[in-house]
């Protein structure tokens, strides 16, 4: 199946009423697992690199292994990087062919937001590349609720700025965090349904690791568009790793540590992938 963008792959997930997961994915094993995940269930993926890791990767590197990874699977797959720090790092991903860039500048200004933002969606378009902003901040999970709902997304200023900007999805703040939360998170569905009713692109929820089951299907069923999850793969892909390296001791074979890190990666992405699409049709 061909490589799609993120527009393409949102679209056909809003006719089908499902979200799309986001999978981090950081070496071929992360990206084989949550591949082969998609491809089983049957359904569109966004894979997409945290920017650290396209740091410690390598853009050609990731952009190398996503091609084999779409040519080979069934299911529409976009490859992402998430988290853009600058315009030059979405430049190289651009360069590199990804199908879709996340430029994060929500800690700085408004105006300097839009003006870097506009840039990355100049520069992507051109090139059929899909563009993710975010407005508000997203804390990371060990701060508590009420830490973390100041950083709230304002619908008023995010209608203005997916305008201003041309973006594809917008990435908002709502209630959820980076990692694995530290206090049961509590997402604000009144303020997600004003975004996801109001802000003229399609809405993406970040921080989707360790969220309980029943508030990711109130979500979906509200209508995200796209679940951004990487803490639960990678602990789940270190921790297999650590199970066979204490069975085994350190001379373990290597495919054996490896082969059981991607399976318990793969046995998250299914589980996820089961909650995102409740309601398909
Ligand atoms: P988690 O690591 O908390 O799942 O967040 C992932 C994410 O939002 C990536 O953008």
């Amino acid at each position: 199946m061909a490589r799609s963008n993120y527009t393409e792959i949102l679209k056909y997930a809003k006719e089908h009423k499902f979200a799309v997961g986001a999978f981090n994915s950081m070496n071929m094993e992360t990206l084989q697992a949550v591949v082969s995940a998609a491809s089983k269930m049957n359904v569109p993926l966004i894979v997409q690199t945290y920017h650290a890791h396209i740091d410690y990767a390598g853009a050609d590197y990731m952009r190398a292994l996503y091609e084999v990874a779409a040519r080979n699977s069934n299911v529409m797959i976009a490859m992402g990087l998430d988290h853009g720090r600058s315009v030059e790092q979405s430049r190289l991903c651009i360069e590199n062919n990804f199908t879709g860039v996340m430029i994060d500048l929500s800690s700085k200004d408004y105006d300097t937001n839009v003006y870097e933002t506009r840039k990355v969606v100049e520069m992507a378009h051109a090139k059929g590349i899909s563009v993710e902003a975010e407005l508000g901040t997203i804390f990371d999970a060990d701060e508590s609720p009420e830490k973390i709902a100041t950083g709230y997304t304002d619908p008023v200023i995010a209608r203005k700025f997916v305008m201003e900007t041309g973006i594809d999805c917008l990435a908002v703040s709502i209630g959820t965090a980076h990692g694995k939360y530290k206090y049961t998170p509590k997402i604000n569905f009144d303020l997600l349904k004003e975004l996801i009713d109001t802000v003229p692109c399609p809405i993406v929820v970040h921080g989707g690791s360790d969220v309980p089951d029943e508030d990711v299907i109130e979500m979906v069923r509200l209508g995200i568009a796209k679940l951004n999850v990487g803490t639960d793969f990678f602990n789940a892909y270190t921790q297999a790793m650590s199970r066979i390296l204490t069975e085994d001791g350190p001379n373990a074979d290597i495919i054996k540590v490896m082969s059981a890190a991607r399976a318990a990666v793969e046995e998250v992405a299914m589980h996820k992938i089961d909650l995102l699409t409740k309601f398909r049709i």
